[in-house]
C-alpha cells in the first residue's frame, strides 16, 4: 500500500496541537453539556466541534481512510466498524467529566490502526502539557523522552488506577465497588484519574504498574494500549485473555506476571452492547 505512516503521524502531531488550544482554552469555565448514555455520561459542544475538526483534516490528507470517533459513533450517526482499512479512533475529550468541572486531568486521544494493528498512539492533555506519543516498534514517548513502564511483578505493591466509569448500572457497580473493595485490601494503592487514556499513560510513563476497565470504549484505549505495549508493558483482557478492543473492557500491566495477578482477583464484567454491536 503507499500509506505514509510518517506523514500520518506528523499530521496528527499537528492536528492534536491545535485541538489542544481549543481544549485548553476553554478548560476553566464550567461547561453545559448533554447526556449520552445516562447521566453521567457527558457531551459537550468542544467533544463535537474537536472531533469535527480531527476527522475533517484527516480526511483532506487521507481522503481513503476510516474513521472511528466517540460522538459519531455513539450518537449513531457513523458506525463502530475495524476493517483492515487505515482506520483513526478518537476520542476527541477523553474524561468529558473532568472538562465540565475544569478539573484538569483531560486528554485529547488517536490512535491509528492498520489492518487491525495500532500502528500510532497519541495522547494530549493541554491543561497539563502532557504528550504520550508512539509508534509501533519504535518506543514510547513522553514529551518526547523515552518511557519504560516499571517493570513490577507483585500484586502486594502496585499501584492501580481505575475508573468508576460513566455508567450508573447496578449490576455494574456493584462490581466495579467489590472490585475496588478487594483488591484495595491487597495493593498499595488506587488512583483514579477520570480520564481513561491518562490512566493508562500513568502505566506508560511507570508511575502506576496497571490500570484496568471493564465499560470503555475502543475510542479510550485505541491510543492508550500501544503506548503501553511501547513502553513494555501488556495489554490483555480483564480475565487474562487476550484483548478484543470491542470488548469494552482492557487490562494494561507493568509486566505479564502483575496483569495476570490481577486477572485472578477481578470479578468479571462484559458490558453489553459492545462496541461491535451497535
Ligand atoms: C470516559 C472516561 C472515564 C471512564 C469511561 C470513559 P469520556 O471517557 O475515560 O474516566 O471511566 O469509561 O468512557 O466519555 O470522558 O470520553
Amino acid at each position: 500500500s503507499d500509506l505514509d505512516l510518517d506523514k500520518c503521524y506528523q499530521t496528527i502531531l499537528t492536528l492534536v496541537d491545535e485541538a489542544g488550544k481549543i481544549v485548553a482554552s476553554r478548560n476553566s469555565e464550567r461547561k453545559s453539556y448533554e447526556q449520552k448514555s445516562g447521566d453521567i455520561d457527558l457531551l459537550t459542544v468542544t467533544d463535537k466541534e474537536v472531533e469535527k475538526l480531527l476527522i475533517d483534516r484527516i480526511k483532506a490528507d487521507f481522503p481513503s481512510h476510516k474513521f472511528i470517533g466517540e460522538e459519531g459513533s455513539s450518537s449513531g450517526e457513523s458506525k463502530c466498524v475495524l476493517t483492515d482499512d487505515p482506520t483513526w479512533i478518537i476520542d476527541p475529550v477523553d474524561g468529558t467529566m473532568n472538562f465540565v468541572h475544569s478539573f484538569p486531568h483531560s486528554c485529547i486521544s488517536v490512535g491509528l490502526f492498520v489492518n487491525k494493528v495500532p500502528e500510532i498512539g497519541v495522547i494530549y492533555n493541554p491543561m497539563l502539557n502532557q504528550k504520550f506519543t508512539a509508534r509501533r516498534g519504535k518506543g514510547a514517548f513522553y514529551n518526547g523522552n523515552p518511557v519504560h513502564v516499571s517493570g513490577e511483578k507483585e500484586l502486594s505493591k502496585a499501584l492501580i488506577t481505575s475508573e468508576f466509569g460513566s455508567s450508573r448500572d447496578p449490576e455494574k457497580m456493584q462490581v466495579v465497588n467489590e472490585n475496588f473493595q478487594n483488591l484495595s485490601k491487597i495493593i498499595h494503592g488506587f488512583r483514579i484519574l477520570g480520564a481513561c487514556a491518562l490512566d493508562m499513560s500513568m502505566v506508560a510513563i511507570g508511575a502506576a504498574d496497571a490500570c484496568y476497565e471493564m465499560g470503555i470504549h475502543i475510542w479510550d484505549i485505541a491510543a492508550a494500549i500501544l503506548i503501553v505495549r511501547e513502553a513494555g508493558g501488556v495489554a490483555i483482557d480483564p480475565s487474562g485473555g487476550e484483548l478484543d478492543v470491542m470488548s469494552r473492557r482492557c487490562l494494561v500491566a507493568a509486566s505479564p506476571e502483575l496483569a495476570a495477578a490481577i486477572a485472578k482477583n477481578l470479578k468479571q464484567y462484559y458490558p453489553k452492547p459492545r462496541d461491535d454491536e451497535c
